[in-house]
């Protein structure tokens, strides 16, 4: 095989040698075209993001005039921009964290990175540079880059790149009682918990009743910060900005990505509370030697201030709960009719884990060619996200979809194929 058969493009998360790829060329709002004529729908949001829906002309309009106007320019120090400010404030404004102010950049694994490195400042500016430890949790997704990847707890994510960042450990799941005894052992050295409030990518599990308030209990009982990696659940996705409102629970630091521009531009960022604020601010020659070229993108900044018009416009958080409830009954009656195992999920994000012997990336691809885009998580699941300006029409269609993709792809007695991510 030569590089030309498989394509100049090198994909992510994908088998390198893989030739053929879907290639998607118009959206609207949870419907989606293919090159070939083919119509979908977008039971994932893209990857998760795209809350507002695929088609929106005033975030193009917004871009556009931004554009045409500065496209975007530095903010290191001295410089800022008009809509990185006003993005800025409008963020801080949503925040659940009391006296936050926000970091920027361009993504959800440097959220993640920065949100660690700003943990482990904080300490050391605050006289603790002995505190470094990370902790996070198996089936934690937290990105890419290096720190994100030290920090995740699946593990085939983790492999084949040699050593990773140092001092990043995962705790069982879901055993607070497991998390509790591992901080009492190196109580002086935890700079921070690092868990997603409800894991995604790792397979859309919510967390057990009261374990989140649990963690926020051991974090300030041993000195800790608590971060929400919010990639996922920001903006909507559980019927409040953030999940820390829906679980009652305020971290120190939040990472947030994806839809906070609906992925109409590449942003992300870091809400940033006085825990990590006192220490940095205190000494005014203290200079924040962290940020990235696109930190404050102007163009990307219009593109999130226009989705968050639009998602309080037209009052989208409130779709979440019933949106996903009828998703959840939908995926209840294939459970109660035995062609799937069980259902779990909160919000506007759920998972089917199939029945043993079912492979989910086999039942994923059927679905594709029956019109409807999911995805495989885990080793047993495929996981829905959908726009929240899905109809009820297009959810039952999932449904649908996925109870026939059930009844016509065969039961294998071998083990599933590892999913790609
Ligand atoms: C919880 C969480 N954190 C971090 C990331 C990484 O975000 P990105 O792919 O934008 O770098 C993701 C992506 O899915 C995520 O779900």
């Amino acid at each position: 095989m030569t590089a030309n058969d498989v394509g100049a493009f090198l994909h992510p998360f994908a088998k390198a040698a893989r030739a053929n790829f879907v290639s998607i060329v118009r959206g609207e709002g949870a419907r989606l075209w293919t090159a070939d004529g083919a119509e979908l729908i977008d039971a994932m949001a893209s990857l998760w993001y795209c809350n507002v829906g695929h088609g929106r002309r005033a975030i193009a309009d917004a871009v556009a005039a931004q554009m045409s106007t500065l496209e975007a320019y530095s903010c290191f120090e001295p410089f800022t921009n008009q809509p990185a400010d006003e993005l800025a404030a409008r963020l801080v404004g949503l925040s659940p964290i009391a006296n936050s102010r926000v970091f920027l950049c361009g993504s959800g694994s440097e959220a993640v990175d920065t949100s660690i490195k700003l943990a482990r400042l904080a300490h050391r500016l605050a006289g603790h540079p002995e505190r470094t430890l990370v902790i996070s949790r198996d089936r934690g997704y937290h990105g890419t880059n290096l720190g994100g990847t030290s920090a995740q707890g699946i593990p085939p994510n983790r492999e084949g790149w040699g050593p990773l960042v140092p001092d990043i450990v995962q705790v069982p799941g879901d055993d607070i009682e497991a998390l509790s005894v591992f901080m009492a052992e190196r109580a002086n050295q935890v700079a921070a918990v690092l868990t997603e409030p409800v894991q995604g990518a790792g397979g859309v599990f919510p967390p057990p009743e009261g374990y989140l308030a649990e963690v926020r209990a051991l974090c300030d009982r041993h000195g800790a910060l608590l971060i929400f990696d919010e990639v996922i659940t920001g903006f909507g996705r559980l019927g409040h900005w953030f999940g820390a409102e829906h679980y009652g629970v305020t971290p120190d630091l939040i990472t947030f990505a994806k839809a906070v521009t609906s992925g109409y531009q590449q942003i992300g960022g870091v809400l940033v509370g006085n825990a990590v604020r006192e220490p940095i601010e205190a000494d005014p020659a203290y200079i924040l030697r962290h940020g990235y070229t696109y930190s404050g993108h102007a163009s990307a900044c219009a593109a999130a201030l226009s989705n968050l018009d639009i998602l309080v416009d037209e009052d989208l958080l409130a779709n979440a709960q019933p949106m996903g409830r009828r998703l959840a009954d939908g995926l209840d009656s294939l459970a109660a009719d035995g062609a799937i195992d069980h259902v779990r999920g909160a919000g506007g994000v759920w998972a089917a884990s199939l029945l043993a012997g079912h492979d989910a990336m086999a039942v994923r691809d059927t679905m594709l060619t029956l019109g409807v885009v999911t995805r495989a998580i885990g080793t047993e699941a495929l996981a829905f996200c959908p726009p929240l300006v899905i109809t009820d029409a297009q959810i039952d269609r999932i449904v649908d979809t996925l109870a026939t993709a059930l009844s016509t792809t065969a039961l294998s007695t071998t083990a599933a194929a590892t999913p790609v991510r």
